[in-house]
């Protein structure tokens, strides 16, 4: 039956995980293929083209796998390619990002200004400046890209090195009420930008707000998985594009358990 089909998730590396565990936490019966392109990671720091041809390959291989939906859960992706993917996929298959939802979700209503910090490729592109001023006319934005922070996550950077580089960012980025990680590699440093302003700013919740609207949307469509996985079916299927780097396994061993398994698709 076409509901109990994966749902495909792709990032350029570990970044997408977060938004995988958050799908088998509020759906927890869903099957998912997830793909990180660890090869051709940082996408941040590569040009428009490169991200759509590389972003296109992934949506195909998670198209040809029998995917019923696929979230693109990279911001530098929807923000350079959503309308490409969509213009040649939108007929066939049903796409998610983690920007859009965000974007439309309410609680912009509560800030006066707002840090959006992410790679170099989503901050140039303008795509949530153009589309937040759409929504929210009262709203003061400062956006600012931090280059290689998404790589140095991606390689398990030690903390302290990682937070020396951070602070100089963030020391530009004082007076918000509050901070979007517009890059998903950041969600795993979450409490570091909590530390660096004290919990004096809102850090808005973006894996909540995204898997709640893809769970939505599956239910309206009747495309939710409702047969519970019994545990040894329990199946996620992980693809990188290079031989398995080490700090990719280790961070889904730690999410998903130990005994995953991660083949390797180059494209
Ligand atoms: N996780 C990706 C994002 O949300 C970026 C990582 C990269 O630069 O490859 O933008």
């Amino acid at each position: 039956m076409k509901n109990s089909y994966p749902i495909g998730i792709f990032d350029s590396g570990i970044g997408g995980l977060v938004i995988a565990k958050e799908i088998k936490k509020q759906m927890p019966n869903e099957n998912i293929i997830y793909f990180g392109d660890t090869k051709n990671m940082p996408y941040g720091e590569k040009s428009k083209k490169f991200i759509i041809e590389k972003s296109i390959k992934m949506v195909s291989f998670l198209y040809e796998k029998k995917c019923k939906a696929i979230v693109i859960a990279c911001n530098s992706i929807t923000s350079n390619a959503l309308e490409i993917i969509k213009e040649k996929f939108k007929k066939k298959i049903l796409i998610f990002d983690v920007i859009n939802p965000v974007i439309k979700n309410k609680i912009f209503f509560s800030f006066k200004r707002i840090g959006i910090i992410g790679t170099t490729a989503t901050i140039n592109s303008n795509f949530y400046i153009k589309n937040i001023i759409k929504y929210y006319h009262h709203l003061n934005i400062i956006s600012i890209s931090i280059p290689f922070l998404a790589l140095l996550i991606e390689k398990g950077t030690n903390i302290k090195i990682m937070n020396f580089f951070l602070k100089n960012y963030l020391n530009t980025l004082k007076s918000i009420d509050a901070l979007l990680l517009a890059c998903t590699h950041y969600l795993f440093i979450k409490q570091e930008f909590e530390k660096f302003y004290h919990g004096k700013v809102h850090l808005i919740d973006i894996q909540t707000i995204v898997v709640k609207e893809i769970k939505k949307k599956l239910y309206d469509k009747d495309m939710l998985c409702i047969t519970p996985i019994s545990l040894w079916k329990e199946k996620i299927i992980f693809y990188t594009s290079s031989s398995i780097p080490c700090f990719f396994y280790k961070k889904v061993k730690c999410l998903f358990g130990k005994n995953v398994f991660i083949n390797i698709h180059v494209i």
